[in-house]
């Protein structure tokens, strides 16, 4: 069965994974809609994908602003409806609980775990109405393996995929799919720049993963990849 395209939200789509999903879901002919808070690092996004007569509609959005994901989502849906969101936005510091400040452990659990919930929380009464979505959260390896110096970062990944656990019981009579994504070690600037330069030929591609969230996405019919772990070949660093 060919999927009817509609509209994909994509959160921190300024780089990394987010960016590379974006131009991957802008090749599919969905309308993309992307946020972040870096204005020109989003305009750049479209500056180079207008080499290949593309574009994305970019909104700005900090996730960690409940007024400001519900004042995007109705820009957005101004526009067009979406019937995906990707809850990708996030952060991380890699250090131990006792360095980290209580204003790092504030920004991680903000941005990753209660951003993503607020982005649900706002878009799900439209979702509802119109009777379909799908939701791919963005979480992590490290939501199901032990690495040190990732305290609030894990505590923000197992908090989100918990949650969306529950929402996926509630929200099947809707029509709704929940998938948690769980990718290892993936080259892009969340990693220190030494740690990427010693590792990356071990590492997988933000383009890589980006072509996995469309394939899910594509998905029709009966058929929801509710968990995906995805490792590079080597396993994690
Ligand atoms: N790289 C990996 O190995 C790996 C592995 C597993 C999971 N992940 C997850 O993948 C996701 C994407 O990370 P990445 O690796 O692609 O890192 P990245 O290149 O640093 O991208 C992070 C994105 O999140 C955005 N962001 C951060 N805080 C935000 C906020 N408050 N509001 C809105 N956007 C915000 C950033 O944009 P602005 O700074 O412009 O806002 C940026 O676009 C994250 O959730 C991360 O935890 C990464």
């Amino acid at each position: 069965m060919v999927k009817k395209l509609s509209g994909v939200w994509i959160t921190g789509g300024s780089s990394g994974i987010g960016k590379a999903a974006a131009k991957e879901f802008a090749r599919t002919g969905s309308r993309v809609f992307v946020s972040a808070r870096r204005t020109r690092e989003l305009e750049k996004l479209n500056e180079e994908i207008g080499k290949e007569k593309l574009s994305v509609t970019c909104f700005p959005c900090n996730v960690g602003s409940s007024a400001n994901v519900e004042q995007t989502i109705k820009k957005i849906f101004a526009i067009q409806p979406v019937d995906c969101l990707i809850n990708n936005a996030g952060i991380t510091s890699f250090k131990a609980a006792e360095d980290n400040s209580i204003n790092e452990i504030n920004d991680i659990i903000l941005t990753n775990l209660l951003g993503s919930i607020y982005t649900i929380k706002f878009l799900l009464p439209y979702f509802i109405k119109q009777g379909k979505g799908t939701i791919i959260n963005i979480i992590s390896s490290a939501a199901d393996k032990i690495f040190t110096n990732s305290s609030a970062y894990t505590a923000s990944k197992t908090g989100l995929m918990g949650y969306a656990n529950v929402l996926r019981e509630e929200v099947r009579k809707y029509n709704i799919k929940v998938i948690n994504i769980l990718p290892g070690a993936t080259e892009t600037a969340m990693w220190p720049s030494e740690v990427r330069k010693a590792n990356s030929e071990k590492m997988m591609t933000a383009e890589e993963i980006a072509r996995l969230l469309v394939w899910v996405y594509l998905q029709e019919g009966n058929m929801i990849p509710e968990e995906i772990r995805i490792k590079p070949i080597q396993g994690d660093l």
